[in-house]
């Protein structure tokens, strides 16, 4: 599993993991974050079951476990969470921000020793040592319950499932021609995300933001000017594809 660092500054760095040369082909490729302070650490979208053990590795490559105290989950997926049930092994004091329309789900992977925090239907925001995170909604995008976290701080938006793409496990980490790298989002918002209605109230809550950087759960990192073009294109895309099957 590789790691990188995203931003630091004496109050906070962001780290991303992903792009295990030991994951299985058959497993769509994830990447999971970490804000790390001095106070305390939290995990964003900490995975799989299936990549569990080379996730674990790898973040202790680069904070000691008693530091994780906060896990995040913006929706229920297995991709996003399904390690829940591990975590929950060795984490002593740690606590999971989650939807909590998705509460009754989320506990279906175990969480014995976490503690469950839910996150109101608005959002909200949570103080991680000195940094402000804001819980931006993402409701229906993909999940009914859906949430991203916005670090003004840094500028970071984690955004879920929005940006994401199909890669293969070498593709780089940061999108270098924005025009090609479409080819690789339309299926996938299109075919995943269901309301245009919701996806038009996103970009317009995202615009008021000062996003530097848009980081998915899957697929590349969109910086600056991108991050703008990005918004654009996602504007005009129609999705709701499945209705067509219908
Ligand atoms: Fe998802
Ligand atoms: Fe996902």
């Amino acid at each position: 599993m590789q790691s990188l660092n995203l931003f630091e500054a004496p109050s906070h760095r962001w780290v991303v993991f992903g792009r295990d040369p030991s994951k299985p082909e058959s497993l769509i490729d994830t990447n999971q974050y970490l804000i790390q302070t001095p106070q305390g650490s939290m995990l964003l979208d900490p995975g799989g079951i299936e990549l569990f053990a080379p996730m674990l590795a790898a973040v202790l490559r680069e904070v000691p476990l008693e530091q994780i105290t906060h896990l995040f989950s913006s929706h229920q997926d297995p991709d996003v969470v399904s390690s829940l049930g591990l975590w929950d092994e060795v984490l002593s004091n740690a606590s999971l921000f989650a939807p909590g329309l998705w509460e009754g789900f989320l506990r279906h992977y175990g969480m014995n020793n976490i503690r469950f925090h839910p996150i109101d239907d608005r959002g909200g925001r949570l103080a991680l040592g000195s940094v402000e995170l804001e819980f931006i909604p993402a409701h229906y995008l993909h999940s009914s319950a859906n949430i991203h976290v916005f670090d003004a701080a840094s500028g970071i938006l984690f955004s879920g499932d929005v940006g994401a793409a199909l890669e293969p496990i070498d593709a780089p980490l940061f999108v270098e021609n924005f025009q090609e790298h479409t080819n690789k989002m339309r299926f996938f918002h299109q075919r995943w995300m269901p309301s245009n209605a919701a996806k038009q109230q996103w970009i317009r809550r995202v615009r008021s933001l000062n996003v530097q950087m848009l980081c998915p759960q899957h697929g590349r990192i969109f910086r600056g000017a991108e991050v703008q073009q990005f918004l654009d294109w996602f504007e005009q895309l129609d999705v709701g594809l499945g209705l067509q099957h219908g």
